[in-house]
């Protein structure tokens, strides 16, 4: 496994390798590091399908807002990178952040719209960094594809959105949510709950779990279901919600019914620790649907 630092040496890299093999397929998983199996899979999804994968660690200051957590934000490049090399990662890109913003940023991206609700709505500013950041690292690392997960069902939306807008030739490959055996998504920020949090952590899953079972078992009204969502979640000891919401997958408009996909989307916060999840509705799962 090669482990670059600057963007010269990742692009020697990757151009060098292109030119010896020129058919080859190049996979890109972003991250922030702290790996977990959520980033395990996005590389094990990658490993399957391209000949040459690559992974990028940089916690990315521009999509923390200035009372955020970038500070805090767990780091462990020493395991990740070990992490990276039983995944059979071909080469991790880990710069400081003087390497990615050497002098202020003037230039961003900003997908409109489907960036405004949600999370958008509590993080101004956050997709603006998001996509700013990817733009940057699709260009230097130039892939044919990037692998991100279905656990931030909003950030893969808009990057899909910012490929299609500005023609990247760049196919967008969404996966599963991973989760503990709990039923809790799998995210770096875990490692400041309590074990008590932790084990509460798991009803938001259960939560969302209740509302898809009430729409398989028929139930059409998106309120209905979302009330019954919102009662499970309020049980929830020390467990404030952020939002809760559901949104047509394909716009992000506010959903009024159940006859396009509908992506039920959370944030809370438990102990101080902010987490999110969601859950996608398909007419077709409800009983009775083709
Ligand atoms: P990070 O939170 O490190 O996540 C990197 C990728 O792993 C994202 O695509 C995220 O959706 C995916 N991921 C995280 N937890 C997951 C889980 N439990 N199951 C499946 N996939 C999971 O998302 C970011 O970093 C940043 O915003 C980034 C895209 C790197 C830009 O800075």
């Amino acid at each position: 496994m090669i482990t670059e630092t600057t963007i010269k040496g990742i692009r020697h890299c990757i151009s060098g390798y292109r030119n010896d093999n020129p058919n080859a397929k190049i996979g890109f998983i972003p991250t922030m590091g702290y790996l977990h199996e959520g980033h395990l899979s996005l590389m094990r999804a990658a490993r399957k399908t391209n000949d040459f994968v690559v992974v990028s660690i940089f916690v990315n200051p521009i999509q923390f807002g200035p009372a955020e957590d970038f500070e805090t934000y767990p780091r462990d490049e020493r395991r990740d990178l070990d992490l990276c090399r039983a995944e059979n990662v071909d080469l991790v890109f880990i710069p400081p952040g003087s390497e990615i913003f050497p002098e202020s940023q003037l230039t961003s991206v900003n997908v409109k719209e489907i960036s405004d609700p949600l999370c958008g709505r509590f993080r101004p500013g956050h997709f603006n960094g998001v996509t700013t950041i990817v733009c940057k690292l699709f260009n230097i690392i130039k892939p044919d594809r990037a692998y991100f997960g279905q656990k931030d069902g909003q950030q893969s939306l808009v990057i899909k959105r910012m490929v299609k807008d500005l023609n990247f030739d760049i196919e967008i490959s969404v996966q599963p949510t991973i989760r503990e055996t709990s039923g809790l998504a799998m995210s770096s920020r875990n490692v400041h709950l309590s074990d008590t949090a932790r084990e509460r952590a798991a009803g938001i899953y259960s939560a969302l779990q209740k509302g898809k079972s009430m729409h398989k078992s028929g139930v059409e009204d998106i309120d209905a279901i979302m009330k019954s969502i919102e009662n499970e979640l309020k049980a929830i000891p020390n467990l404030t919600i952020q939002y809760l919401d559901a949104r047509y997958t394909d716009s992000m408009k506010k959903a009024r019914d159940l006859e396009r996909p509908v992506i039920i989307a959370l944030a809370v916060y438990l102990e101080s620790v902010r987490l999110i999840d969601n859950i996608i509705l398909e007419p077709g799962d409800r009983n009775g649907k083709a």
